[in-house]
Parts: C-alpha cells; sequence; structure tokens
C-alpha cells in the first residue's frame, strides 16, 4: 500500500494525461441519489419501467414524467468539491479527461472540458422519429410528452437499458484509457457494462488505476491503489498531494 502511494505520488509528478472514470457516487455529496446501495433509486424504481425504450412507449407520460423530476433535482443541486477538483486539476496536466456515466451534467458546471458522456445528458432530447435534437431547451412540459414537428415523440437522450452507448464518446473513451498515465475511478459500482470496460481497458494498458469508493467494489482488487472515503474528501487531498508533487518537481530541475 505505502509502495503503491509512492508510485502515485511519482506517477503525479510526471503524468500528462489523468482521466476520471466517473459514476453516481461522485455527485452523491450534491444530494443526488445512486442507482445501487442503501439508498439507491433501484432500490425503489423498477429500471425496467422507466429506463427502456419499450416503458417509454407502453407509458411515455410516466417516463417522460421521472426524467423531468431527476431534473428538477439536478437543477436545484450543484456540483460539489470532487467535481470542482477535477476541473481544477486541469490546471497542473495536459490533459484531464472525464469519462462519466452520469448525466446530470455536473462536470460540465463545473468547468470540466473534455467530458466523455456514455450514458447521456440530461438536458438533451431528441425526437424518437426523425431523430431531430432538442438540447438545453425548456420544452412544454405539464406532464405531458412534447412531440416534434414531424409529430414523434420526444425522448431524454439517456441510454436507457438495451441500447446501444453514443459511438463516438464510446471510442474517444477507449482511447483515453488506452493513453493515459494514471486513471481514477470515482464513485461507481462498475458494474454496468459496456460502460465499465473503461478501467479494464487501461489496465490491460498496464496503466495506475487509482478507485476512491466509500466502500469496496468489483474493481478494488484490480486497482492499484483503492481509497476508501468521500470522492469530496479525497480528490481535494489528491489535489493537494498535486500542488506538492508538482512544486517539488519544479524545485528540483
Ligand atoms: P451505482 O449506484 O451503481 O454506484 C454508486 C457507487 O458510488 C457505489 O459503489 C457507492 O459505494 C459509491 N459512492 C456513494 N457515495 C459516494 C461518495 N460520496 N464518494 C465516493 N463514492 C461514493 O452508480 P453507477 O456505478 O454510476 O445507468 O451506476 C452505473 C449505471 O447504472 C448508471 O449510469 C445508470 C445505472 O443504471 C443508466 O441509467 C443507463
Amino acid at each position: 500500500m505505502l509502495q503503491q502511494y509512492e508510485k502515485l505520488k511519482n506517477l503525479l509528478a510526471s503524468a500528462k494525461k489523468i482521466v476520471f472514470f466517473t459514476g453516481a457516487g461522485i455527485s452523491a455529496e450534491s444530494g443526488i441519489p445512486t442507482f445501487r446501495g442503501k439508498d439507491g433509486i433501484w432500490n425503489k424504481m423498477k429500471p425496467e419501467e422507466l429506463a427502456n425504450f419499450n416503458a417509454f412507449l407502453r407509458n411515455p407520460e410516466i417516463v417522460w414524467e421521472w426524467y423531468q423530476y431527476r431534473k428538477k433535482i439536478v437543477h436545484q443541486a450543484s456540483p460539489n468539491a470532487a467535481h470542482l477538483t477535477i476541473s481544477e486539476l486541469q490546471n497542473y496536466f495536459d490533459e484531464v479527461v472525464v469519462v462519466t456515466q452520469n448525466v446530470d451534467n455536473f462536470h460540465r458546471r463545473a468547468g470540466s472540458k473534455i467530458v466523455y458522456e456514455l450514458h447521456g445528458n440530461i438536458e438533451k432530447n431528441y425526437c424518437i422519429n426523425c431523430k431531430k435534437r432538442y438540447d438545453d431547451v425548456n420544452l412544454p412540459v405539464e406532464n405531458k410528452v412534447p412531440t416534434c414537428g414531424c409529430g414523434g415523440l420526444i425522448r431524454p437522450d439517456i441510454v436507457w437499458f438495451g441500447e446501444f452507448l453514443p459511438e463516438e464518446a464510446y471510442s474517444l473513451s477507449e482511447t483515453a484509457a488506452e493513453t493515459c498515465d494514471v486513471l481514477f475511478i470515482v464513485g461507481t459500482s462498475a458494474v454496468v457494462f459496456p460502460a465499465a470496460n473503461i478501467p479494464y481497458i487501461a489496465k490491460r494498458n498496464g496503466k495506475f488505476l487509482i478507485e476512491v469508493n466509500i466502500e469496496k467494489t468489483e474493481l478494488s482488487n484490480v486497482a492499484d491503489l483503492s481509497l476508501i472515503g468521500k470522492a469530496g474528501e479525497i480528490l481535494p487531498q489528491i489535489l493537494q498531494l498535486v500542488k506538492e508533487e508538482k512544486n517539488y518537481g519544479k524545485n528540483e530541475s
């Protein structure tokens, strides 16, 4: 463990490109519920009734309303110390890439520039018929699913169960995992594939993996370092370490 920590410090001093693979846990401290675990959404709601295309066709109003409700929660909340720290780390590395399974838009709101959203974004929508986009707009809601000019229903741009991931975002994420110096896995149970392939791709390519989670996960034994604690507390400590290591590097040269 101590040895791995020393390795991390050296890596942070020399790393040019770092990747953050994030999940619902990074937004938990902003008050957004996670999917699994003690207060997880999927304990109370059935994903098969809400997060799939057939459910939307069967009950468009219920599914639309559910995502409007989640959007409202997201709008009332803000990015937390973990999102802000990742954004601040952009000042210390050539490239900081965020690969996220979250749809809450918090990484962008926190100022991260390179964000690959593998499961969509709650601010975006499109017509199921002609695919016309309705992004970042206030659609007329009032419990009714808005319709497109072509007559098709407008759906949230969220990847539902059984659907493909956005091709470009996934392929860019794969490349980021293959070419980074360090990959952080933050606040994810890492059980939903293909998104959860990303850390394994980094591992296969010999990259250093650091997990930050309040508990052990499937990935804890795969990671080179597993840090147990809240993302909003641990990531600022990593930033502090980066500051120390980068300054130390400067004094040395
Ligand atoms: P999960 O709800 O499966 O996992 C959240 C993880 O965050 C758990 O491992 C928690 O222990 C951890 N956690 C909670 N609070 C934390 C904190 N403050 N700091 C650090 N870690 C914390 O969420 P995801 O892994 O994101 O997909 O779930 C993956 C996908 O499953 C989601 O994108 C969603 C869901 O079904 C779709 O909607 C398509």
